[in-house]
């Protein structure tokens, strides 16, 4: 377990499809530790509601399709009725249509691969425009990325899986400029691979993987909550960084 006084002291954030997996044992820990975590959802997943009675003041749940802009404009707006600023933002909502495709002379799902990008790549930029008023407004101004390792072209040994590892490649050149831009202006960024989580992303949770959501979370937070200043790197939970 990470040492929570070497941690940015507990604070006001966002978290992006909250409502099950990674995100969802992101909101957990964050809401144990004493921040007030504006919780965004996209469909209706029983476990967020089932939280928010123990969190009465400090749970927010927002609708918020980072598809859609005027979602993340009006998450953002209703936002600004609950909290004054907002210290964190994590970028964590993402989809995988492609792991079954290993190979350019399979069928390729040209739509699958359009909302891999819409979601996990243009999705963050969306999210990010709409609450950066917020963001400006708060103390800690750090913007933390759920990427992947599949985003790594250096590192890259797939034949397939197109759409993901585009999406994740196409986001991790999203923060690199976000942060040419917003760095000067105050930002500190996390770029962060989460590890193979027993999470949803094939319908159903995968008990194969390694890692349990809370888990995960707990890793995920030690980086994203870290007080240095950190260059942009792609990290992994173990501390690895991958190259661009
Ligand atoms: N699982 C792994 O092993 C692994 C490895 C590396 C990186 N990651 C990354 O980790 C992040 C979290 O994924 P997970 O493993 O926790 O998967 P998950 O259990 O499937 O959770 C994904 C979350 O994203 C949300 N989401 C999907 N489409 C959305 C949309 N249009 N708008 C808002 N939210 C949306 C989902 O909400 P709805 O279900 O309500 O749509 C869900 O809450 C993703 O960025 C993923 O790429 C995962």
């Amino acid at each position: 377990m990470p040492n929570q006084s070497e941690q940015l002291s507990p604070g006001t954030a966002l978290i992006t499809g909250a409502d099950r997996g990674l995100g969802f044992g992101l909101t957990q820990e964050l809401l144990n530790r004493g921040w007030t975590v504006i919780a965004g959802r996209n469909l209706d997943w029983h476990e967020l509601k089932e939280l928010a009675p123990k969190f009465p003041q400090t749970l927010h749940i927002l609708d918020l399709d980072v598809t859609s802009q005027e979602s993340a404009d009006a998450a953002a707006q209703a936002a600004t009725s609950l909290i004054s600023h907002l210290d964190i933002l994590i970028c964590n909502a993402g989809i995988n249509r492609s792991a079954h495709i290993n190979s350019i002379r399979e069928d390729q799902n040209y739509q699958d691969i359009l909302d891999e990008l819409n979601i996990n790549a243009i999705g963050c930029l969306r999210v990010v425009k709409a609450f950066l008023p917020l963001m400006d407004q708060g103390n800690h101004k750090r913007l933390c990325f759920v990427s992947s390792e599949a985003g790594s072209v250096a590192a890259s040994k797939r034949t397939g899986w197109f759409g993901y590892c585009m999406s994740k490649a196409g986001l991790n050149i999203a923060v690199k400029n976000l942060s040419n831009d917003l760095t000067p202006q105050g930002y500190e960024f996390r770029l962060y691979h989460p590890g193979w989580m027993r999470t949803y992303m094939r319908g159903t949770k995968n008990m194969a993987a390694e890692l349990e959501p809370e888990e995960a979370a707990n890793f995920a937070l030690k980086h994203f909550l870290s007080p240095e200043h950190i260059p942009l790197v792609l990290r992994d939970f173990a501390g690895k960084d991958y190259p661009w």
